[in-house]
Order: structure tokens, then sequence, then C-alpha cells
């Protein structure tokens, strides 16, 4: 007879959880297979089709059997053309041997870090943060430093709260501008002092860029444009927000050009290349028109707009105005403590069981009286699910 594994997972593992995110996608799902009509605030993705010149590049690619492996790093043609729209956008001078091709942005965060973090590295991450963050600096064996910002001024960061967390340990700061969650925007002048913070001691700061086109009332910039920025700056970035691209798991690395070999190394023995296909629809996406871009902010513009004060309107609840990406993070802390809702976790279950609304609760992202909503659903979809938010609201604080 055969014996099972005493412990059949590694300690690794048990480091990182489930992404919340994730999570809720899966439940939300299944009260849909069950027939129930779910309002989905969960997701963060682009609700928008991809672009119709970037699907033919794909057709393309098959057509003429671009269909193989590629370099474990990505192809010449598009680390040039990742490295030619960052520098025709803000103004850099990467070159492509500075450049990886990776599975998405996560998966370029997630090989940075396990590039760059040994056991005991310190990384200050503001808070609220994107959940990976936490698991993958965890995975590596860092140990997280968060740092709080300023709510009542939309989640505010700024280098003087930065700088008290900065020690001999600290090897890396990541900053996330727009934010996922709270739609923060780090300020351009602030934004230059941390740099001039961690790049005067050695230590890295990821600009995670992920959302850099969405922004409503600020020009797109890239800290990594600023002299000698090159030497301590990991840029990471993602084609899945800025052309609706999500499914087609691109994402690219612009970083030291050791960075890059270490990166390429571990990529080699985990996913070898992203796909070919959606290498050449990269390549298209980023040399061919950008309006779609303009098209989809300016939706995304009008949805915020809605979304903020449609919240605001709900007795009790605070929402920051959210100043880029697609997310808005309200203030539920009316209802924490009241009918049995201790906590967001509970808030967001309730939420969807009795309301069936599906959002992503604040311990997700590190804060314990938010849920985030994100907007990139229709005007028709918002409208429904606010009203559901605000009865429930109403009902239980
Ligand atoms: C802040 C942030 N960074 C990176 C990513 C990674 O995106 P993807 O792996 O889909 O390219 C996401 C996705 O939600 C995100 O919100």
């Amino acid at each position: 007879m055969q014996q099972a594994a005493v412990n059949p997972i590694s300690d690794r593992i048990s480091l990182i959880s489930v992404s919340s995110t994730m999570k809720v996608a899966s439940d939300a799902e299944k009260l849909r297979s069950e027939g129930v009509d779910v309002v989905d605030f969960g997701a963060g993705e682009p609700d928008f089709p991809t672009p119709e010149n970037i699907k033919q590049a794909a057709i393309r690619a098959l057509d003429q059997n671009f269909t193989k492996y590629t370099a474990a790093g990505g192809t010449a043609e598009l680390k040039k053309a990742v490295c030619e729209r960052h520098a025709a956008d803000f103004g850099t001078d990467y070159k492509p041997s500075e450049c990886l091709i990776t599975v998405g942005g996560k998966h370029v965060i997630f090989n940075l870090i396990q590039a760059l973090i040994n056991p005991g590295d310190e990384v200050v991450i503001p808070v609220p943060y994107w959940v990976t963050y936490k698991d993958v600096v965890n995975y590596a064996g860092g140990k997280c430093v968060f740092v709080d910002t300023d709510e009542a001024a939309g989640f505010t960061l700024t280098a003087a709260m930065i700088e008290p967390h900065l020690n001999a340990r600290t090897k890396l700061v990541i900053i996330n501008s727009p934010s996922n969650p709270s739609g923060a925007v780090l300020d351009r002048e602030e934004f230059e002092k941390i740099f001039k913070l961690t790049s005067s001691r050695g230590i890295y700061m990821m600009t995670d860029e992920c959302y850099c086109k969405f922004l409503y009332d600020s020009e797109p910039f890239s800290i990594a444009s600023l002299p000698g920025a090159k030497d301590t700056v990991l840029v990471a970035g993602s084609l899945s927000k800025t052309y609706a691209m999500t499914g087609w798991r691109i994402g690219f690395g612009l970083v030291p050009q050791a960075i890059v070999g270490a990166m390429t190394k571990l990529q080699s023995h985990s996913t070898s290349n992203p796909t070919s296909i959606s290498q050449k629809a990269a390549v298209e996406a980023l040399r061919g028109p950008q309006d779609s871009v303009k098209v989809m902010l300016a939706e995304y513009h009008k949805r915020r707009d809605f979304v903020v004060q449609r919240l605001r309107a709900i007795p009790g609840v605070q929402c920051a105005e959210p100043r880029g990406a697609f997310y808005a993070y309200p203030n539920l802390g009316v209802l924490i403590g009241k009918n049995g809702i201790d906590n967001t976790l509970i808030l967001s279950e309730r939420l969807l069981q009795e309301s069936h609304v599906a959002v992503v609760p604040g311990e997700a992202f590190g804060t314990d009286k938010h849920v985030r909503i994100s907007y990139a659903t229709s005007m028709t979809e918002l409208e429904r699910g606010l009203e559901r938010i605000h009865q429930f609201v109403v009902k239980n604080a």
C-alpha cells in the first residue's frame, strides 16, 4: 500500500495566501452559475474588447506559423518596441538589453522580487497596497515594511512618510502610481523626493506602471526618465490594462542588464517565453495607433465621476477621489461592528450573498474599513450595483 506524504505542501507555499481578488471572482462565479443576478465590481480588468488592430496582428502571427518557442526573455522585436514606446511616452532611453518580456505584469513583479530579495531584506510597501506585493516578498523570504498613507488627502504618499522606514536592511521600495486599489497618484515632486531618498542610499525603487496611462488630472510620467534613474529604478510594466489585453499575458521589465540576466534565468526554468502569438500582438499594440487608450480613459473618467458622487450620497460613506486607474476605495467603516459585520471580509461576503454585489475586501489591501470597487464595467451595472450597496448600508448601519 502506498503511504501519503506527511506534509504534502512545502513551507514556502504556506508563506503565501490565496489572492483575494481571485477568491471574489470565484465566489461571484459560483453564485452566477446558480442563476443569481450578480453585479460584479470585483474584476480588475477593462470591460473593453482588445482593439481590432491588435487582434489582427495575432491572426497574422498564426497564419505565418509564428507559433514556436521564442527566446525565454521575449523576442528582440518586442523588446525594441517596448523600449521605443517607453521612450516616446516618457523620454527614457532603455536598450533592448535592459528589457525582459514576461507572462503579464504579475510575472515581472514575481521574477523581479525573486531575483532581488534575500531572506531578511526589507521591502517598503505603501498601504493600501496591491495584494500581490506582500505575498511575493514573503515568498522570497523578505520582510514587508508597511507605510501608511493619508486617506483624508486621497491616500497621498509623501517622501516624509517613507524616510523613517529606510535603514541598512532596506533593499527595495515599491511604488504603484496610479494605485490599485485607491486610485491615488503620486505627485511628481514627491516621486522625485522619494527617488532621491532611495537612490542616494543605494536602495532600489520598483515602479509598477500598470495603470500609468489612466490619469484623470495629470500627465503620464515615469520616474525612470530622471537622469541617473536607470541604476536603481526598476520599471514593472504591463499591456493588460492599457490595451485591454488581460488574457494575452504580456508584461515587461525595464531594469539594469544584470537583473535582466537573473530574471531571464529564472524565467527560462519556469515559463520559458511568453506566448509567441501574444508577443506579435503586443508589438502591434505598442507600435500601432494609440487612440483606443484615450477612448477608454474618457469612459473611465465619466464613470469615476459617477461612482464617487454616488458613493458619497450614501449616508455615512466617505470616498477619496481616485486620480487614476479604475478603482474606487470607499470607507464603509460605518458598517463595521454592526449586525455581525466584524470586518470587511464578512462585509464583502454579506454584500455578495445578500445584495449580490461583488467587491474586494479592504483587508486584502492592508486596510480594515474599505472595499474596492472596480468601475471597469458599464454605467448600467454601476447604477444597479451602487443602488444595491446604498440599500445594504442603509439596512445595516
Ligand atoms: C497594480 C498592478 N500591478 C500589476 C498587475 C498585473 O497585471 P497583469 O499580470 O494582468 O499584467 C495588476 C493587475 O491587476 C495590478 O493591479
